[in-house]
């Protein structure tokens, strides 16, 4: 039914992670660049784990809601909500496509597990939809930034705590390395702008509208985007 342990001795990356940019270099999501992602992926060390991959995703979360509060203007904090905004939503879809399905299927009881953490991250995508249409300067900002991360960080404590550990116990980690670099190349191939060959141009020019695209839809994009880029 599931995989155990076998401990491949595959070499691991260190945890220590670069730090990411201590500011955003520019407003519009398109720019975004997952540089430390990237300087992961170039590495001849490529045994990630995939709990390491999403761990690190977080700490780069509440580093961007951090720098949302301690923004002192108001273009320094909008440049930090849609920064925040656009990689919670590459984070939350990535996940969805790639790690909740390694729980329903390695991990026992993993299908309940899959569907709490589905559950979770509506709640969470119903507060971004309210936190997206606010600017720094509505009253409403800051209560609803801190409601958005009182649930998303009480997700992240389950995740990392339980569930990300329950999916090692149960697959090797030379799977969990594979599941690694799927949940990155699914993050690279999550468009952060309309990408002009899609051929039914679905909604996401923003980040909304990325998360409101039906899952299967996403999952058909996501198959067919190396090919596209390929191309372009
Ligand atoms: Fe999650
Ligand atoms: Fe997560």
């Amino acid at each position: 039914m599931y995989r155990l342990a076998t401990h491949t001795g595959l070499r691991q990356v260190p945890r220590s992670i670069a730090n990411s940019v201590s500011r955003p270099a520019l407003a519009t999501p398109r720019f975004i660049q997952p540089v430390s992602i990237r300087t992961m992926m170039d590495s001849p060390y490529s045994a990630v784990k995939v709990s390491d991959r999403v761990k690190h995703d977080h700490a780069e979360l509440e580093k961007q809601y951090r720098n949302i509060l301690a923004a002192e203007d108001e273009d320094t904090k909008v440049r930090w909500q849609n920064q925040f905004i656009w990689e919670l939503a590459r984070h939350s879809i990535a996940e969805e496509i790639i790690v909740y399905p390694a729980f329903e299927k390695f991990v026992p009881n993993g299908l309940v597990m899959a569907e709490k953490d589905r559950a979770e991250h509506q709640r969470v995508k119903n507060l971004l939809y309210e936190f997206e249409k606010m600017t720094p300067s509505s009253s409403d900002f800051l209560p609803t930034l801190d409601k958005l991360w009182d649930a998303l960080s009480d997700h992240i404590t389950e995740e990392e705590r339980d569930d990300l550990p329950a999916l090692e116990e149960n697959i090797d980690v030379e799977y969990s390395s594979k599941l690694a670099s799927s949940f990155n190349t699914t993050k690279h191939f999550v468009p952060t702008h309309s990408h002009p060959s899609a051929p039914d141009k679905p909604p996401y020019e923003t980040a909304i509208g990325l998360l409101t695209t039906p899952m299967d839809k996403l999952i058909d994009m996501f198959r067919k985007f190396p090919k596209e880029d390929k191309k372009a």
